[in-house]
């Protein structure tokens, strides 16, 4: 049975190619190479050109119609297109780009790495949106979002809660690399999502999908995808325990810009870090935040890190604002020292008084200088006590629960405040 010869042609302009290529090489239209088919596989095999019966060759160098070596002065003139950049507009957008050092570079191969659960998913799916909106032209750009994970529905759930309603983006549930090029070659898209390299596999390659052999040949083959059709991909890795995203960061060494997605279980902010990137530095942060419909741009994180409103008393309250630079980013990050015989200490050092012998703190300072209640005081009352401590100083709600006389003669202090506190031990 013969396999026919493709030949691609420009329905523009009549180009014709060996190959696909996203945007028309002739004539710079998008999405009108249309693929047509020529001669048996006999001919093929009689005019010398070599393929595979493999349709995963498709997107090996070795294919007949690749560019030949160019020019180094032809290609300057080329090189205003080769630095542009599909914008990613608003807020939100603003913080990808500036972790990708601008705008997603076409043909380029982006890898999202992060913690199962971090929000990775979500964040792809809200820039596949930004991407859709991020052109040059009135031409609206199509984004397919493949997933390998989940069903379309599942994802058309999670784009409702994220009230995405563009209609040029296209949801597409498949693990077979092939199979996802063979749809996006169809639709020519403006980029890729691939969520994720852990769940796709590549026909004819040993192991199985999320093995090292797999992942590392299906990023391959979709790095040829993205620098042939000029299509960039966006790759979803998830992070093994061992902080790898499969195998011993081979990964890393193949795509353009690796991305991590970081963020505690118990804070709702996430940190999208770049390590490797091509285009760019590899300095940058950007902030987000979590919510109820999906992640929001944080364009001022030190805010985040401040309490709201720094107390109006104008005593030591235990606090402090630090500047810690992270990437090229400055935070302020407020440092709290909260507990009780720190901010004594903090005291001595300012009144340059001695902390009298025999004297013990227990409690919690709040942001206002109020001393608070700390769990279990009666025990830890009742231990200095034992150790033969004159005094101890505790929070003055709580002093009612130690009536006179105490144990081993040890005098219970109550006090409102630090100012209190510094008033009856200085
Ligand atoms: P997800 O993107 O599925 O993570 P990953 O792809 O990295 O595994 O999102 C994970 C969490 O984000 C999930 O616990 C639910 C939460 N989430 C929100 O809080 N708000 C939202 O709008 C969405 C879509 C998810
Ligand atoms: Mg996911």
């Amino acid at each position: 049975k013969g396999k026919s010869r493709s030949v691609h042609v420009c329905e523009s302009c009549g180009y014709s190619d060996g190959q696909w290529w996203g945007t028309c090489k002739q004539c710079g239209e998008v999405g009108t190479m249309k693929r047509f088919t020529t001669e048996s596989a006999a001919d093929r095999k009689v005019s010398g050109i070599q393929v595979s019966e493999n349709a995963v060759r498709t997107w090996l160098p070795r294919e007949a119609g690749a560019p030949p070596p160019v020019k180094l002065t032809d290609v300057y003139g080329r090189i205003d297109e080769l630095n542009w950049r599909i914008p990613l507009p608003g807020l939100f957008g603003a913080e990808v780009e500036r972790v990708l050092g601008g705008g997603l570079v076409p043909g380029s191969l982006v890898l999202v790495g992060g913690d199962p659960g971090v929000g990775k998913s979500t964040l792809l799916l809200q820039i596949a949106e930004l991407i859709v909106e991020g052109n040059r032209t009135d031409v609206p750009g199509r984004v397919i979002y493949v997933s390998g994970e989940e069903s379309v529905e599942q994802i058309a759930n999670r784009s409702d809660r994220l009230s995405i309603e563009t209609e040029e983006l296209f949801l597409y549930s498949s693990t077979d690399i092939e199979d996802i090029l063979e749809q996006a070659i169809r639709l020519s898209p403006r980029a890729l999502v691939i969520d994720s390299i852990q769940t796709v596999y590549l026909n004819g390659v040993t192991g199985t999908a999320g093995g090292d052999t797999q992942v590392k040949e299906c990023t391959s083959a979709l790095l040829r995808f993205a620098k042939k059709t000029n299509i960039p991909v966006l790759l979803i890795g998830h992070v093994t325990k061992t902080g790898d995203i499969a195998g011993p960061r081979v990964l890393e060494h193949i795509v353009d810009v690796v991305l991590y997605m970081e963020g505690e279980k118990c804070s709702a902010h996430r940190l999208l870090r770049s390590v490797k990137n091509r285009f760019g530095s590899t300095d940058e942060l950007g902030v987000f935040k979590m919510s109820q419909s999906g992640l929001q741009g944080v364009s001022n994180p030190s805010e985040m890190f401040l309490s709201e409103q720094h107390s109006d008393s104008d005593y030591l309250a235990g606090l402090a604002v630090a500047v810690i630079m992270d990437g090229s980013r400055a935070f302020l990050i407020e440092i709290q020292a909260l507990f009780l015989s720190i901010v004594v200490l903090f005291c001595v050092c300012f009144l340059e008084f001695p902390i009298p012998n025999g004297i013990a703190f227990i409690a919690e300072v709040g942001l206002g200088g109020e001393l608070r209640v700390v769990s279990q005081l009666e025990k830890r009352v009742n231990t200095v006590a034992k150790l033969g401590y004159k005094k101890c100083i505790i929070p003055k709600s709580a002093e009612k629960s130690f009536p006179e006389p105490q144990p081993h003669g040890m005098e219970i202090l109550g006090c409102q405040n630090l100012k209190e506190m510094i008033n009856i031990v200085f």
